[in-house]
């Protein structure tokens, strides 16, 4: 048994209120080796900014847990000797039992998930209040985030082919219930790199892809319900197009790529949403700096060659979405 205060690390209570009071979102960056997590940290200690490190359980098994933990306890040890002490969160990114959610609590994490968001409202309700009892419990009070509405897109081991918008009149009921940190909401973000079908956008002068707007509308009948309650939004990778045509130069197909505009985010921030999932936009960010590498000297076999300028994407990449697109940037 391993509490997270061990490791260094915080749970989201305080700094969700200060993001909800301030105005701005906390960066909920998922990671599963070295070179993310350094660049992750690189960034936010950089750019003072506080930080979810998250990792799905997809990621736990690829990584494995005891590594992760130690690679958290390393983050913790590599922002302070950068300079300065951020507080980083360790999340688990869709948890999707109550065991596997004791289990990350039990080995370090500091905030869950429990994503019974493909349940009945009572099956959902009945095991969100389960892993809050457990979480709250614990020696060291650990975080717990759920899931209202379902969001489309693929991720992990987590996919749907349809969703559905998180109904307001549910969530003081659910709030009230199951006793939860925070409530993750479905307005029109999906998880993946394709978020859209092309038929669902419209495309500008170039050809580009533009996805519908988020449902703002819902978002505020949830924040009239639920005054100042922390808010996420998962599948909120704004997927680049330079990256996706550097990753298309140098070989690689994706097919109609589209994300969530970042002034779509920006606005987001300001609000009671006060944690903002990215994933895909890393993933893409990083196959498209092996890819030019790789192609452009193809004699190379040193795997730092390839990853290091991978590592150095990431970083402008982090450091521009909290500067610019979460305002998390100078709250540390
Ligand atoms: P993206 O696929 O948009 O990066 O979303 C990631 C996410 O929501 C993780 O839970």
């Amino acid at each position: 048994m391993t509490s997270y205060k061990e490791l260094g690390l915080v749970n989201t209570k305080e700094l969700f209120k200060k993001a909800v009071s301030g105005g701005y979102a906390l960066p909920a960056y998922n990671f599963n080796n070295m070179e993310q997590m350094q660049s992750i940290i690189q960034a936010c200690v950089e750019t003072k900014s506080p930080v979810i490190l998250q990792v799905s359980s997809g990621a736990r098994k690829y990584a494995n847990q005891n590594i992760l933990k130690n690679m958290a306890r390393g983050a913790v040890e590599y922002a302070h000797e950068l300079g300065y002490d951020i507080p980083i969160v360790l999340h688990l990114d869709h948890g999707d039992s109550f065991e596997l959610c004791k289990d990350c609590i039990e080995t370090g994490f500091s905030s869950v998930m429990i994503d019974g968001s493909h349940l009945s409202y009572d099956e959902n309700v009945a095991l969100t209040k389960k892993v809050c009892e457990f979480a709250h419990s614990q020696k060291d009070y650990v975080t717990v985030e759920g899931e209202l509405g379902v969001l489309a897109g693929v991720e992990d081991d987590v996919s749907s082919e349809h969703s559905h918008y998180t109904q307001p009149s549910e969530v003081i009921d659910f709030v009230g219930k199951t006793k939860v940190d925070s409530l993750a909401i479905s307005i029109g973000t999906s998880h993946g790199r394709a978020k859209f079908k092309p038929e669902q956008c419209t495309r500008d002068a170039n050809g580009i892809l533009i996805p519908p707007p988020l449902r703002f509308d819902i978002l505020e009948e949830i924040e009239k319900k639920i005054p100042g309650f922390p808010i996420v939004l998962h599948g909120s990778s704004s997927v680049p197009i330079e990256y996706v045509h550097m990753i298309e130069k140098y070989g690689g197909k994706l097919t109609d790529s589209v994300g969530i505009p970042e002034e779509q985010l920006r606005k987001a921030a300001k609000s009671a949403v006060c944690k903002i999932n990215i994933d895909s936009d890393g993933r893409l960010a990083m196959t498209a700096l092996v890819r030019k590498v790789l192609v452009e000297k193809p004699d190379e076999f040193d795997p730092r060659k390839w990853l290091g300028p991978a590592r150095d994407e990431l970083k402008k990449l982090y450091s521009h979405k909290n500067q610019n697109v979460l305002g998390s940037a100078g709250q540390a």
